[in-house]
């Protein structure tokens, strides 16, 4: 699973590919006009004042470019990035061993930080707050805390889920910044941008179709290109055209909105088991043999985003939209 070709999340081989396409300043970070505006202002203002930059919270859903713009924001302050993540962070020791090497101004970026340990949380407050740390040193009656002063420094946290932080978490960020799904122009711009990285010919219609089927996510837009390149040297000439993107992505089984044959299982059992329901999740998860949580989690959200599928109270509805995608009469239209 971790393997289809549409998932939003990166595959454990595509480190050194995806490092390779980051954006390093904000004027080649494209797309996201609101937050890039935001933190432009932010990022002058800090550097007017000598001051390091206000902690910031980026959240969304994966494939964005939260990471990346974690490493934008420490380029453009002109200072160095640490990244960790939630779960690598298993005990305070660890937390304030990262924290006292980092340098005056330095950004620390927390991937995943929703999954940090609640006991890590809440050394993090006054790091976060007023740049220091309360270590506890010894056990039992010897314990006494001391303080240590730390360099100011910026924390970026990302989330894909940011109802899971906890209120005192979230206020201490001065910046809260949500990454948006991608217009077709904005992946567009980004696949001729990693085209020209790739030293790839890529005609703009060619582009453009690599956007439309990339679920409004650039990690998706770039994997997708990397594909046809392949199938572009193989079969053609190298350059990619209109016609080699529809080929090679036939062959994926990638379809025209971006969908592939489990999303097809899905939709097609809804509207062919069910007529297009109301029908409970916990029946489709039984009848296509998946996960319900599966296919809450990974399956549904762009299908809804794209409004193939609807939630109502009675279970999940297939939408006109679908029907006619899959050459069906909707029922309710007979
Ligand atoms: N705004 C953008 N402009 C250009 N490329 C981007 C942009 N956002 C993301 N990417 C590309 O998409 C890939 C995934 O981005 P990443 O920052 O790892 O997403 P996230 O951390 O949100 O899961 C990166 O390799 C990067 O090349
Ligand atoms: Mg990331």
């Amino acid at each position: 699973m971790t393997d289809r070709i549409l998932s939003s999340e990166s595959h454990d081989y595509e480190e050194q590919l995806e490092l390779s396409l980051r954006p390093q300043k904000l004027a080649q970070y494209i797309g996201q006009p609101r937050v890039k505006e935001n933190l432009k202002i932010f990022i002058e203002a800090a550097k007017l004042r000598e001051e390091s930059l206000d902690h910031v919270l980026l959240y969304g859903p994966p494939g964005l470019g939260k990471t990346t713009l974690a490493a934008v924001i420490a380029n453009e302050m002109g200072v160095h990035v640490k990244m960790t993540s939630g779960p690598a962070i298993e005990r305070p020791g660890d937390l304030a061993a990262i924290l006292s090497s980092l340098e005056p101004g330095d950004v620390l970026f927390i991937d995943e930080i929703h999954r940090l340990p609640r006991a890590i949380e809440e050394v993090l407050y006054p790091a976060m707050e007023d740049f220091c740390l309360d270590i506890v040193i010894g056990k039992g009656p010897e314990a006494r805390s001391v303080r240590l002063d730390l360099p100011p420094f910026t924390l970026v946290g990302a989330t894909t889920r940011v109802g899971a932080l906890s209120a005192p978490l979230r206020d201490r960020f001065g910046v809260h910044s949500r990454l948006e799904y991608y217009d077709e122009q904005s992946l567009a711009d980004i696949v001729i941008r990693s085209g020209k990285l790739f030293d790839v010919n890529i005609d703009d219609q060619a582009a453009f179709e690599m956007a439309r089927r990339s679920r409004g996510t650039p990690r998706i837009a770039n994997r997708l290109l990397k594909r046809v390149r392949d199938y572009a040297q193989v079969i053609g000439d190298g350059r990619i055209t209109m016609s080699l993107v529809k080929q090679a992505l036939e062959l994926l089984q990638v379809d025209p909105r971006g969908l592939d044959h489990i999303d097809h299982k899905l939709v097609r059992a809804l509207i062919e088991r069910f007529g297009g329901g109301p029908v409970g999740l916990d029946t489709i998860a039984a009848s296509i043999g998946e996960e319900r949580v599966t296919i809450e989690d990974v399956y549904e959200p762009y299908l809804l985003q794209i409004g193939f599928i609807q939630r109502t109270p009675r279970g999940r509805v297939a939408t006109d939209i679908a029907f006619t995608h899959f050459g069906y009469e909707h029922p309710a239209q007979n």
